[in-house]
């Protein structure tokens, strides 16, 4: 079940650095939104706090809200280990466990559930590599190391163990941007296919991919470096590469900027 985020009035710090401020967004359920903006304008910061991912670094905190359907992120008592289950997370870089074998990367988080049923793990191991477009691929080597796959495979197991444990939202910082064209290509197919099931937010520098692939776009720009990121529109992401609102934004699709 695909679900809807409510981002209401955030502030985001690294101690008293504050990174990210007064984002206010929603992102609705099997959909494909697109971060962008200039580097160190917060989009992975921003990113990190949709599944608690960001108070992992001392000193790290929020101000604001975050709903996940009606459940409030933030709220005493919610334990951030069941957040990141619900919530996902592909990094920029492929991050299989290297000495791992491909069917134990891909349900490393089913283990850590407690799930030991080897006729379970086998199931989710094959639906979640055909679910990632990578089972015809590695269904023949499913015992050898993943780090025994290219850039895009690797990527693409990091995604079926990511689904293996049937989140609700799944967040992407980068996927693409360490892969080739091809790889590039077979992700986005990847993604347009998640979204039925998931919702979906990926971080991109790529304006292609973001108008290729997202059905709605948010552009974050900082004044100055040392100020706070902000979100400067959301919308459509036909509206936001054709006819935006503020200029910033026409400013940095067009390469004019950033
Ligand atoms: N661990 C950290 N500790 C302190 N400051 C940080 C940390 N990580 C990021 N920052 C700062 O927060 C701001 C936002 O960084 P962030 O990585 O979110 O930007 P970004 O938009 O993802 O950039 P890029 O496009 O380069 O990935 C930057 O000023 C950055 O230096
Ligand atoms: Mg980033």
């Amino acid at each position: 079940m695909a679900k809807r985020i409510d981002v209401k009035d955030l502030n985001v710090y690294y101690g008293d650095f504050k990174a990210v401020e007064g984002v206010t967004m929603t992102i609705e359920p099997r959909s494909v939104t697109a971060f962008i903006g200039p580097s160190g304008c917060g989009k992975s910061t921003f990113l990190r706090t949709l599944n608690r991912m960001h108070e992992v670094i001392p000193g790290a905190h929020v101000e604001g809200s975050v709903m996940l359907d009606d459940q409030d992120l933030y709220a005493s008592g919610v334990d951030p280990v069941g957040v990141r289950r619900t919530v996902g997370m592909v990094f920029q870089r492929p991050n299989p466990f290297p000495t791992m074998s491909i069917k134990d990367n891909v349900t490393a988080g089913l283990r850590l559930n407690g799930v030991k049923d080897k006729k379970q793990l086998a199931e989710a191991t094959e639906e979640s590599l055909k679910g990632a477009g990578l089972w015809d691929e590695v269904k023949d080597r499913l015992d050898k190391p993943g780090a025994g796959l290219s850039g895009g495979q690797q990527q693409r197991l990091c995604i079926a163990r990511a689904i293996a444990v049937q989140p609700q939202v799944l967040l992407m910082d980068e996927p693409c941007s360490a892969l080739d064209p091809i790889s590039t290509l077979t992700i986005e197919d990847l993604i347009t296919k998640l979204k039925d099931d998931f919702t979906i937010v990926i971080v991109t520098h790529n304006m292609q991919q973001a108008s290729r692939v997202s059905d709605k776009t948010a552009f974050f720009n900082l004044a100055a470096t040392g100020k706070p990121g902000k979100l400067i529109e959301m919308d459509d992401t036909q509206t936001i590469f054709n006819n935006p609102t503020e200029k910033a934004t026409e400013d940095y699709i067009s390469g004019r900027f950033g």
